[in-house]
Formats: structure tokens, C-alpha cells, sequence
């Protein structure tokens, strides 16, 4: 399913929750991502149902979409954020996170912004570097400060079930320390005396379709950790799926919550979900510029492109299109294209649109909410879209974030 509660038709019209789009659209302007916060709380909530049997803290992924909006919204129905780079905690921070509540992840921290993390009292370090851990060290100590608690990001070795691209527990990803280097930092945890050996972390990858990768990787965790009694946190990660095709089947959440609670009984847990958050709650909405013909083929030129949405180009993802008004005609393969100079700015290569698509038609990009607008880019000096936000009642929208102008991207340069 990739409609759902909050993206409907109501007869012929597209919703988000109960704004129709094509109002929103018509002071707003295209291309522009609409976020619906219900559904993403309501995503929010499902995971902390599902898994209430550990009762996680949720730290929302802000890579996924850290719109202001988004992150207040989660924050204030008790989310903490795992933040992956100094500007996401100062995002996090000014969206009202409690410093406590952020976690900061990342293969390669800067030296600024770990100075940045302790300074502002941020909860977590998950560690993925031995030097990285010398550097945590050493600025908390030149700062005075003690017990600065890390999560070991463990590379499990395990292959998970997803796009290559997107996975990140085998050997040979960037991410992560392998179990000899955990095993032997958790011996040594006296070299590092500001620091506090308090968690385990895992994350084998994004939009995650079995859980026996993940079972696998958390055995070798709890292993290595099994010894010390003082390591009482598992950080389970991410990789909770969204849907993208409208045949897809998803794994129940619930699946993953009970082959996971046996086993960590007497843990505390925190998650890092992203996708599963707030995917399926943003749509980009678009306009048809030009249709042709060409070598026995419809194509849709659209004004939205690879640089408002690169998952096609950079993941051969799938996007489901819809119109914004339904029409009644026959369907038709159609390939849609942005405008941008590249082969690949493709946005669904064979997909089923009306036969009567002209140009000035609006079309939905569908779960377009999580790893969207922050892979954004000016690429051929394209201003990046608007962004809305449907707010919590499901009536009122307004706009968080105002799409760029060409004055914009001259910002900063002479
Ligand atoms: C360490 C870590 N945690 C959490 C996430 C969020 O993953 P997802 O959006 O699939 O839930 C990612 C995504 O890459 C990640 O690398």
C-alpha cells in the first residue's frame, strides 16, 4: 500500500489528511514536498506499540527529512534524534531537543563537531573508529568533563536483505568495528578515562525485509558485550521498511519486535528508525511541463528532477506517481523525466499514467518523505523545493520551509 490514512483520494481529488492538494498546491507553487505530521506520528506511535514489550527510546533518524517541523513534531511526542553530523545536533537543538535525548552517530566525526557534541552536553557518542574514541578522550578531558557515554558500533559482517547501496553490516562497509576491535576496546576501557562504556550499537541497513540478518547481528553483539555488566544499553538501529510499490508486502513491525525481545530482556533499547517514520507521510508534488513521443514511448517532462528526489538516480529506486486529480481514462506506460542534463534524471522509468496526462497536470511522487529533501541539490542551478507541513489536526497546513530563489543560491558566494 502506498496510500494510506493520511495520503488519500477523497472521490477524485488527492488529500493530505483532510487538505485537498490541489489547494495547497494553488498558493503554493510546484515542485514542493508536503509532509503529513499525523501520519508521521501515527508511524511513530506503530513503533513504539510494536515494541513495547522493551520500551525503547526512539531516537528519530534526522537524516532521513530534519525539517524543523518534522523534528519539533516527533520531539514533542517524546522522540529523541540520532543525529549524524554537528549541523544535525544544532538542527536537533533548535528544534527543542534535549541535548540528553540526541544520540551522534557517524563514521567520521570532525574534531569540531565532537568539541560541539560535548560542549552542548549531547547524550551519546555511537563510535565507529578507534582514533575517534582518542578524540572524544582528549577534548572531554581539555573540557572537564567525565563520563561522556559511548555506544561500539559493531560491523557484524552480516548481509543484510536490501539494496546493496543501502546496506551497511557487511565486512566490507565503511561502517562500524569489527568484533576483535569491540572485543578488544571493551579490555582496554581504561585507556579512556572520560569515557563511559555503556552501550552497544548496530545498524546493518535501511529498509530492511527479514529479521534473520539483523537476529544474527545482534547475537554477536550481545555476545561481545555479554561479559560487562556495566554495558546495559543495546541501540538496535535503524532499517524499519517503508512501502514503495503498491504490491509490496511489508514485514509486520511486531515481526521484528518479538524475535528481538527475547533477547534483550533486561536491556535498555533505543532505536534509530527514519524511513519507517516519516517515508510514507511526504509526497512531491510536481507539474507536467511537456509531453512527447519518442521511439514508441510517452514521456512526462515534469518540473521536479534528480535534484529534488535522487533516490532513482542513485539507488534504482522505485517511486510510485499518481495524479492529483484522478482522470478517467485509460492508463499508459509513461516514462517521467526531470529537466536536469543527466541520462539518469529519471523519476519512474515505465509507470502507469492517464492517457489523457497534458501538460499543466499535477502529479503526486509518493513516499517521497524520508532521504528526499535532504539529498536535495542545486545541480544546473535548480533553487530547492518548498516544503509543507499538513499540521497535527489533519486541517491546517502552512509552509516551513520557502523554496529557494536564484538570489538564494548566490548566498555566500563574490
Ligand atoms: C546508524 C544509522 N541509524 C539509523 C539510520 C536510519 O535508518 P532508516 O531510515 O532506514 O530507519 C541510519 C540510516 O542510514 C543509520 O545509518
Amino acid at each position: 500500500m502506498v496510500l494510506n490514512a493520511s495520503i488519500h483520494y477523497v472521490e477524485k481529488q488527492l488529500y493530505v489528511d483532510q487538505q485537498p492538494i490541489s489547494q495547497i498546491i494553488a498558493q503554493a507553487g510546484t515542485p514542493t514536498y508536503i509532509y503529513s505530521l499525523p501520519r508521521a506520528l501515527a508511524n511513530y506511535q506503530a513503533i513504539k506499540e510494536a515494541f513495547a514489550a522493551l520500551s525503547p527510546h526512539i531516537h528519530y533518524s534526522a537524516k532521513a527529512n530534519a525539517n524543523l517541523a518534522v523534528l519539533r513534531a516527533l520531539i514533542n511526542a517524546g522522540a529523541g534524534i540520532d543525529a549524524v553530523s554537528g549541523g544535525e545536533i544544532y538542527r536537533a537543538l533548535k528544534a527543542g531537543a534535549a541535548s540528553e535525548d540526541i544520540v551522534f552517530a557517524g563514521v567520521g566525526k570532525s574534531i569540531e563537531d565532537i568539541r560541539f557534541a560535548i560542549e552542548n552536553g549531547v547524550g551519546w557518542f555511537n563510535v565507529e573508529n578507534v582514533a575517534e574514541l582518542d578524540h572524544i578522550n582528549t577534548i572531554a578531558a581539555s573540557l572537564g568533563k567525565q563520563g561522556v557515554k559511548v555506544a561500539l558500533r559493531l560491523n557484524p559482517d552480516v548481509q543484510a536483505s536490501t539494496h546493496h547501496h543501502i546496506a551497511t553490516g557487511h565486512g566490507k562497509a565503511k561502517f562500524g568495528l569489527g568484533a576483535p576491535v569491540i572485543r578488544d576496546l571493551l579490555q582496554n576501557q581504561a585507556n579512556y578515562p572520560q569515557l563511559s562504556f555503556a552501550g552497544i550499537h548496530i545498524h546493518i541497513g535501511s529498509q530492511l525485509h527479514d529479521t534473520q540478518a539483523t537476529q544474527m547481528a545482534m547475537q554477536t553483539a550481545l555476545d561481545l558485550i555479554g561479559p560487562y555488566a556495566t554495558i546495559r544499553t543495546v541501540n538496535i538501529g535503524g532499517g524499519l521498511p517503508a512501502a514503495y510499490h503498491p504490491d509490496e508486502t511489508l514485514p509486520d513491525l511486531t515481526s521484528f519486535a518479538q524475535m528481538l525481545t527475547p533477547l534483550l530482556k533486561g536491556y535498555t533499547i533505543f532505536m534509530e528508525p527514519g524511513r519507517s517514520i516519516i517515508a510514507d507521510a511526504g509526497i512531491l508534488i510536481c507539474k507536467v511541463l511537456y509531453i512527447k513521443e519518442q521511439s514508441g514511448q510517452r514521456i512526462a517532462i515534469i518540473d521536479a528532477s534528480m535534484t529534488d528526489l535522487i533516490r532513482p538516480a542513485l539507488y534504482q529506486a522505485y517511486h510510485h506517481i499518481v495524479p492529483i486529480e484522478k482522470q478517467d481514462s485509460p492508463m499508459v506506460p509513461t516514462q517521467v523525466v526531470g529537466p536536469v542534463c543527466e541520462t539518469t534524471d529519471i523519476l519512474a522509468e515505465n509507470i502507469d499514467l492517464p492517457a489523457t496526462l497534458q501538460p499543466g497536470d499535477e502529479l503526486a511522487i509518493l513516499t517521497a518523505g524520508a532521504y528526499g529533501m535532504v539529498m536535495a541539490s542545486n545541480y544546473n542551478a535548480r533553487p530547492r523545493p518548498a516544503e509543507i507541513v499538513v499540521k497535527e489536526d489533519g486541517e491546517n497546513w502552512q509552509i516551513t520551509r520557502q523554496r529557494e530563489s536564484w538570489e538564494d543560491l548566490l548566498h555566500g558566494e563574490i
